[in-house]
């Protein structure tokens, strides 16, 4: 998924940094603003004991898939309602081939995020096409039914809320987030909306998820090691990713405005404001348990890289270690994208604390 921040192309940089500071007995990796999941999953296959978290809901499904499931699930509970209508001999090839080839239904997404379904209203949107929002909805309606009547476990539940998240993105009609659409539906966006297979890492620890304000969560929790990748601007993720969170949730919200946004005021980042972000820094590094802290952030960061080192000199030895990373930035005229690449540093703090 391509997620503002996400760590994915820096897993080796952070593995590197991570594992030449801890100790061999640290079991217990906290990754408290977890969003897609991609470091979680990679110290998972390290063998940590993974705890994950983030504020929103969507990252919650991804994680509790991506870094909960230990085992590809069986979905033993819907097999029989699917055969002979799938053909696949796989189990999650039949289940996901079911859903893929159900006829769509005029739901929540088709209704307010699709041409079609908003056509006639105040505001006409284009998150998706009218064929995609449609097999959104019934995909999402289908899951959660077989999930009321008790046919899925837990694991299989979010391992399809997980899948369809994943699906929505690759052909939602926006230039990256979903913080404007596209007056036209792109060619990614037209694509037929098709769940895929998960990615499964098996491992014998329970991991723990968790869907709550990280600043909270610290206090609470016995980890070794806490790493921390917080919004490092501005940009809030609920506003940028409302549309994942409907998805997710489905709970039918009130929406505002042209972009549709639903009310998302408990979701809202201290470390996306300016005067909060270093407060809010300091006092999770001070709450927490964790003997070893890293901080994953960037020389464009609210914080700047000077306050950071003071704020973790107070509780320990701090070292820092920094990479250059091209990151690409759509221009303004986002129906004709023209991308520029942009050099930025990318910083790993390490505090190892007293
Ligand atoms: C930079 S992204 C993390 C990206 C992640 N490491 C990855 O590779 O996908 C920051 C994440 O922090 C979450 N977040 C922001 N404020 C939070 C808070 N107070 N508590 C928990 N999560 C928060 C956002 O929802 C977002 O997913």
């Amino acid at each position: 998924m391509n997620y503002i921040g996400s760590k994915y192309s820096l897993r080796d940089f952070l593995e590197a940094g991570i594992l030449k500071n801890v100790n061999a007995d640290c079991k217990v990796f906290c990754d408290v603003f977890a969003g897609t999941g991609a470091v979680g999953v990679h110290f998972k296959q390290k063998n940590f004991k993974i705890i994950s978290n983030d504020i929103q809901y969507y990252a919650y499904c991804l994680n509790r898939a991506l870094v909960g499931i230990n085992r590809i699930p069986s979905f033993s509970g819907i097999l029989d309602d699917l055969i002979p209508a799938a053909q696949s001999c796989d189990t999650i090839d039949t289940v996901l081939e079911y859903l893929n080839n159900l006829n769509g239904k005029s739901g929540f997404i088709y209704r307010n995020y699709c041409p079609g379904g908003t056509e006639g209203t105040e505001f006409k949107r284009q998150y998706f096409s009218d064929e995609n929002g449609r097999r959104c909805d019934a995909i999402r309606m289908q899951i959660e039914e077989w999930w009321q009547a008790n046919k899925l476990t837990e694991d299989e539940y979010f391992y399809l809320l997980a899948s369809l998240i994943d699906a929505a993105d690759r052909v939602a009609n926006t230039a990256s987030v979903y913080g404007a659409f596209l007056k036209h539906i792109k060619k990614s966006a037209m694509k037929p909306l098709q769940l895929k297979r998960l990615a499964i890492v098996e491992s014998d620890e329970e991991h723990e998820i968790h869907n709550v304000n990280g600043q909270e969560l610290v206090e609470r929790l016995s980890c070794d090691v806490l790493y921390m990748d917080p919004p490092y601007n501005h940009r809030q993720y609920c506003a940028n990713y409302h549309v994942l969170e409907t998805i997710a949730r489905y709970d039918d919200p009130d929406l505002k405005g042209v972009t549709g946004l639903r009310p998302q005021d408990d979701q809202k980042s201290d470390f996306c404001m300016k005067r909060r972000a270093l407060p809010a820094f300091d006092n999770m590094v001070k709450k927490t348990s964790a003997r070893y802290v890293f901080l994953s952030y960037n020389s464009e960061g609210i914080m700047g890289k000077d306050e950071i080192l003071q704020t973790m000199g107070q509780y320990g030895q701090v070292d820092l270690m920094t990479r250059d990373y091209q990151r690409f930035r759509a221009d303004v005229d986002r129906e004709n994208r023209v991308y520029k690449a942009d050099q930025v540093e990318e910083y790993l703090f390490c505090l190892n604390k007293q």
